[in-house]
């Protein structure tokens, strides 16, 4: 199965006008010497430039302590991109993207260099025609949004949205914070300058293009919808997992966690992508609102299901993809007795009428034997009659599963005769996967900044609705005088995850 060779583009799922006009714009990257800048942003960038994605008339600013010129962060984002960038350096594409390249340096609570890059900013929109609209890229930890957008504010840099054209966004990072409490309060501070419209909170799966997929997927097909409820669903599962260990992130991993770093965000935005109403249009804040209805209508968690339904783990030594992995708790930066979860496995419910009686099982862990994030959506089995009647061997049911990444794709598993005499059945997987590469996240993600499309991002109430949902759950592990269970690096998790399952008479999905 696949798509022909030249698909039909009817609608733009996302209601982008089909030319597209990208405003003129300076994007003043805050930590643009450091490792998201490095890894995720200068690449991207680079990107929709080969992609002719990115405004004619456009300029990037790093505004960080390093200390570069032009020509040395030139060489820095070169760097960055030939070690990062899913595309090649192209010479005549390079030198177009390098002209527009700046580097401001400058301290985050110096007053004198906010004036500084205001300064720098205003030259821009001189030499480069940005008329004055502004991204401003918040890449750095979270300790320094306030600061930041207080600096901006004091040097009279952020113009309130007033319906003339112009703009001023500002985009931060997750983790917001690391509870309710911490999240409102950072929401607060940024609140005092920019208003709701020009916050771009970033959850960087929300870019992916399989992500993206999932509403076309469920609203612009016939055979899904009518599936999609506890009528014909017998339980999704959502899984995320990684090969790779904590790596060099230890510091902030420590202070964070699985269910923070991977469940508060990503997996519960996934979730409600899944679970929610079709939404009234496809603007951004219809698609918010009925997201935000399946985060307010999970059940909360009692102490009582805490104890039964959700599972933390860590790795311990152990071999993954045939190479020896160390303990978590020896791993660079990591407290020799370190409580941080690698590992969660959750079952939750969502309250509503659709979904009334479906379970949903969430996991995700480092250190686990392959990298694959995957949903599957199990239909209820068929009656026990005819070719399901035998007590023995019961049918598989039909199952979606949707491969977020790798081998990103989708397949339809359904029961067929095995060509013969006889009548012998089988599952089959009817298969399709992307034929291309997929664009990176943070090229769709910038690309709707720069364009002012706020449906890929998260919006303040449904960061705090995620965070109520994990607060007490946060907090019932602080209080516990019990580590974490172990599980082996290479493995799927501890044993617990999968009494979780069996206990509801299922299995997780061997992947
Ligand atoms: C980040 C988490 O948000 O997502 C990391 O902080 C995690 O811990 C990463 O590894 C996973 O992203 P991806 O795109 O590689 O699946």
């Amino acid at each position: 199965m696949g798509l022909g060779p030249e698909p039909t583009v009817f609608v733009n799922p996302l209601g982008r006008p089909a030319e597209i006009k990208y405003p003129p714009c300076a994007v003043a990257i805050f930590g643009g010497a450091g490792a998201l800048s490095h890894r995720k942003l200068l690449p991207a960038l680079y990107n929709l430039t080969l992609d002719g994605e990115l405004p004619e008339h456009a300029a990037i600013v790093s505004f960080s302590m390093e200390e570069f010129d032009d020509d040395s962060y030139r060489a820095f984002a070169r760097d960055a991109i030939q070690e990062n960038s899913r595309r090649p350096i192209r010479a005549d594409e390079w030198n177009r993207f390098a002209r527009m390249l700046s580097f401001v340096r400058g301290r985050f609570n110096e007053a004198p260099d906010y004036q500084t890059l205001r300064i720098h900013l205003e030259k821009i929109d001189r030499d480069f025609g940005t008329a004055g609209n502004r991204v401003y890229y918040f890449a750095i930890p979270p300790n320094f949004i306030e600061t930041c957008a207080t600096g901006l504010h004091d040097a009279k840099m952020i113009r309130p949205p007033n319906g003339d054209g112009t703009f001023t966004r500002v985009v931060v990072e997750k983790p917001i914070g690391h509870d309710l409490a911490s999240a409102t309060a950072i929401n607060d501070r940024i609140a005092m300058h920019f208003h709701e419209s020009q916050i771009f909170r970033i959850d960087h799966y929300l870019g992916k293009e399989t992500v993206e997929n999932l509403m076309v997927l469920r609203f612009a097909n016939a055979i899904f919808e009518p599936l999609w409820t506890s009528r014909f669903i017998d339980h999704v599962q959502i899984t995320v997992a990684e090969e790779e260990g904590v790596g060099a992130r230890a510091a902030y991993y420590e202070t964070a966690g699985a269910l923070r770093d991977m469940v508060q965000s990503h997996m519960l935005q996934v979730l409600s992508i899944i679970a929610m109403e079709p939404p009234r249009s496809t603007a951004a804040d219809s698609v918010r609102d009925a997201k935000l209805d399946v985060l307010q209508s999970i059940r909360p968690f009692s102490d009582e299901e805490i104890e039964k339904f959700v599972v933390r783990g860590q790795y311990s030594a152990g071999l993954v993809a045939g190479a020896p992995a160390r303990a978590y708790r020896e791993e660079d930066h990591v407290e020799p007795q370190s409580r941080v979860e690698t590992f969660v496995a959750l079952k939750c419910w969502i309250d509503n009428w659709r979904w009334a009686g479906v379970p949903f099982y969430l996991r995700t862990g480092k250190r686990l034997p392959k990298r694959a994030s995957e949903i599957a959506i199990y239909f209820k089995s068929v009656p026990r009659i005819l070719y399901n009647s035998n007590p023995r061997a019961h049918l598989a049911p039909n199952m979606l599963t949707i491969r977020i990444q790798p081998d990103e794709g989708l397949s339809v598993h359904i029961v067929s005769k095995v060509p013969g005499a006889q009548v012998r059945l089988q599952q089959v997987a009817v298969d399709f996967h992307y034929a291309t590469t997929t664009p990176e996240a943070y090229e769709t993600l910038l690309r709707d900044i720069i364009l002012g499309d706020q449906t890929l991002f998260m919006r303040r109430d449904s960061v705090e609705t995620s965070w109520q949902l994990v607060d007490p759950i946060l907090g019932m592990w602080l209080e516990s005088p019990d580590d974490p269970p172990l599980y082996s690096a290479g493995s799927w998790g501890p044993l617990e995850a999968a009494l979780m399952m069996a206990a509801d008479g299922r299995s997780w999905r061997a992947l």
